[in-house]
């Protein structure tokens, strides 16, 4: 983006898709910084996204909002190539949108948003991003591990398809390492105060008791500054970072050295 002075904003660009609300929104948030414009995509949501943005230039940082469905192959791509003209680089992307828990969504719409449409994204804008930029793709851990653990019913099939999405990425990690772009997996327990937990809740109170029952569940900041310590701090050891849950991450590891009989 050019300032008053025609110059374009020399420091580091960072996407977050999904980030007019919930998760997304305070990802958006923590990245801002003096030294870095965050580009905060939603899907319908503009005023939303615009007050997530007035947040960030009133906090001293830099921001713009960009909107496409991620799902929609010619708004995805418009929008990278307005990334390109305005920026001609991208440092850091965040792939937070997820879908599939929609009223009326068609059943082939979780695959779409959560394995099709990260892998356009990733692919389109690859080539905008410099070396060292990072790529954190956002999980949950009943969808990391869904082949292990119950998942309440109306989640499997999100559960899945981002599993799937998890996987494609992971298999472009050549091309990750061919432009030196780290990417790191960043996985979350049910986290208090999202929507999602707040339906969920409403359709099925059981499935997020059990959760509480080992004690408190993250919180949005909590999984949020995660996220961000992934995008911009030191590579992760693990190109997966765990957050909450850890009676759950005990019983995978359990059953993971559990001979089969
Ligand atoms: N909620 C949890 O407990 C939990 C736990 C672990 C991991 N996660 C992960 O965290 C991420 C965010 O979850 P959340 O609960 O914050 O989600 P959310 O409240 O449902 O927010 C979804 C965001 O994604 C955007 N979005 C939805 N469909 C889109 C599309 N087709 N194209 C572009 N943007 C789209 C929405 O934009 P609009 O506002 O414009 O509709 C919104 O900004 C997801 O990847 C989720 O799997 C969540």
């Amino acid at each position: 983006m050019t300032s008053s002075s025609g110059r374009r904003f020399s420091g580091r660009v960072a996407l977050v898709t999904g980030a007019s609300r919930g998760i997304g929104e305070a990802v958006a948030r923590q990245l801002a910084a003096p030294d870095t414009h965050v580009i905060v995509n939603y899907r319908e949501k503009l005023k939303r996204a615009r007050a997530v943005v007035d947040g960030i230039v009133a906090a001293g940082g830099h921001g713009s909002v960009l909107g496409a469905d991620l799902a929609d192959e010619t708004a995805c791509s418009a929008m990278v190539q307005q990334i390109a003209a305005d920026f001609g680089a991208l440092d850091v992307l965040v792939l937070n949108a997820s879908g599939g828990l929609e009223l009326g969504a068609d059943t082939d719409y979780p695959m779409r948003i959560n394995r099709d449409a990260q892998i356009r994204l990733t692919e389109l804008a690859l080539p905008l991003m410099r070396p060292n930029g990072r790529i954190v793709f956002v999980t949950s851990h009943q969808a990391h591990f869904h082949d292990r653990v119950p998942v309440p019913d109306d989640y499997v099939p999100v559960a899945v398809s981002k599993r799937a999405g998890e996987d494609a990425l992971r298999a472009m990690q050549p091309m990750f390492d061919s432009r030196r772009v780290g990417f790191v997996v960043v996985s979350g327990d049910m986290i208090e105060g999202t929507i999602i937990v707040r339906l969920l809740q409403r359709r099925d109170q059981e499935a997020v008791d059990a959760r509480r029952i080992h004690g408190d569940l993250p919180t949005i900041d909590e999984f949020a500054s995660a996220i961000v310590a992934a995008a911009t701090g030191p590579m992760p050891q693990d190109d997966t970072v765990y957050v909450g849950g850890q009676d759950f991450l005990a019983r995978i590891q359990e059953l993971s050295c559990t001979p089969s009989s």
